[in-house]
């Protein structure tokens, strides 16, 4: 079976996908902006430690549904299921974290075209088509619509490729190209003035914030969306592993680099925005906190890259098209769910399948677009806030409370014969059994503002 519906053809393969997946506009914007305005490093210390506590266990359980179920999520989940009420559970959450994917590619879309609207715009700016410039930064219908349209374009394009041809093959040739952009814009940014400053922000923790329960809250947050959990995406990406690999180290290793690649973001946006304060641009806003949101990314960042001269065309265009990979090698992931739902389920095509889900997704997009100061928040509140713990948490609760023990510890035997006698062994069951459901129960009801 495995052999008709793909497979990861190498160890390196999966870990540059899931990787790809992982790091994205939620490690190089989100995780600086919620650090920047969350304490700095205390933010980055709590979210270390979320991360490989809460996160890392969840990651593993939905990992390991689907290199069991070998399918889609709804059918992964159904394999473990025993009675009729589990069977329609497993329904409930697998498709859950499909239409999960789904809505937070239609936003996370039309975010992407922006990176690569501003991407254009240097560009457009050395070949001396101001007006075209000019044009591809300003908010207008049309833009949006024309760029979230190329984004989604390439996020199908590759798709429909397949698993071995598409996901991996991108994966593995973006993967590289964003971490060494990464690396030289830290290296160019931490030159200038204000660069210390910045430092001594990101990385001068206020330990007096560390137990504030919004801290805690968004540090959560952004660890769960950062791994991309809650979204069948992992299940699927699971199912891809072949049963020599390892999956508890796999599984680390790819939490690692995606939290390694935040750490850096933050080296890099941080500074360049107490650089951007000394070339005299607004780096805080009213109440006194650092400027974040689009704000950050479409005002504060251009604006240093203006004052750069010259160099700064290309520094803006290496930055935007970082942020444009990033997205890619996430958005494919998304498309990924629901598409590998509809082909192994309802046996379409996968070609087919892949346009018809990719288009319905772009007309969701459009909805956004056509109203994107209520319609954009509003449908990240509700895939990112609220389905991505609800379904993240219902896997745990599946993995714990549903699967039989000697099950689990059979799929993790596989390419681990040691697995029983590990420190994983010891802890893991039990931390998906109780910790990390009341764990994310806890903060989700907090966020709620209920108490
Ligand atoms: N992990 C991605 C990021 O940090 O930007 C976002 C993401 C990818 C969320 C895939 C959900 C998903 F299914």
């Amino acid at each position: 079976m495995s052999a008709s519906r793909g497979e990861f053809s190498s160890r390196i393969g999966f870990i540059m996908a899931a990787a790809g997946s992982a790091v994205g506009l939620g490690n190089i914007w989100g995780f600086p902006t919620q650090t920047a305005s969350n304490g700095g490093a205390a933010f980055v210390l709590v979210y270390l430690v979320l991360a490989f506590c809460l996160a890392y266990p969840a990651f593993m359980a939905e990992l390991l549904i689907g290199r069991y179920g070998q399918a889609n999520a709804v059918t992964s989940l159904q394999k473990m299921s025993r009675t009729l009420f589990h069977k329609r559970f497993a329904f409930v959450v697998g498709f859950g974290g499909v239409v999960c994917a789904a809505l937070i590619l239609s936003f996370y879309g039309v975010l992407a075209g922006w990176m690569m609207s501003y991407a254009v715009e240097p560009i457009a700016r050395i070949v001396g088509v101001t007006n075209v410039a000019d044009w591809v930064i300003s908010q207008s219908f049309i833009r949006n619509a024309l760029f979230t349209a190329i984004f989604m374009f390439l996020t199908i394009f590759i798709i429909q490729k397949g698993v071995e041809d598409g996901i991996e093959k991108w994966s593995k040739r973006l993967m590289p190209l964003l971490i060494v952009l990464l690396i030289i814009l830290i290296g160019y940014v931490l030159t200038l003035d204000g660069a210390s400053e910045g430092l001594n922000a990101y990385l001068n923790p206020d330990f007096s914030r560390i137990f504030e329960p919004d801290l805690l809250i968004s540090a959560l947050g952004q660890a769960f969306f950062s791994l991309s959990l809650g979204t069948s995406v992992m299940i699927i990406y699971g199912s891809y592993i072949s049963k020599k690999e390892n999956l508890v180290t796999l599984g680390a290793q790819v939490t690692l680099i995606d939290v390694s690649i935040a750490f850096l973001a933050g080296l890099l946006i941080i500074p360049a925005m107490y650089v951007a304060q000394a070339q005299g641009v607004t780096i805080f806003a009213d109440d006194g906190s650092l400027v974040s949101g689009p704000g950050l990314v479409f005002a504060v960042l251009p604006s240093l890259f203006s004052s750069m001269g010259y160099i700064g065309l290309f520094v803006a265009f290496a930055f935007f098209v970082l942020m444009s990979v990033a997205a890619l090698t996430s958005s494919i992931s998304m498309l990924e769910g629901p598409v590998s739902y509809v082909v192994e389920r309802h046996g379409m095509a996968r070609k087919k399948a892949t346009k018809i889900i990719g288009s319905i997704i772009f007309l969701i997009s459009i909805g956004i677009i056509s109203n994107v100061d209520v319609m954009l928040g509003l449908v990240a509140t509700i895939a990112t806030e609220y389905g991505q713990p609800i379904i993240a948490m219902l896997c745990c609760v599946f993995v714990g409370w549903i699967w039989y023990r000697n099950d689990v510890l059979m799929e993790l035997k596989e390419g681990n014969d040691n697995a029983e006698h590990s420190v994983f062994w010891k802890i893991w069951p039990w931390y998906t059994k109780f910790v990390c459901p009341t764990a994310i129960g806890i903060v989700f009801i907090h966020s709620l503002n209920l108490f």
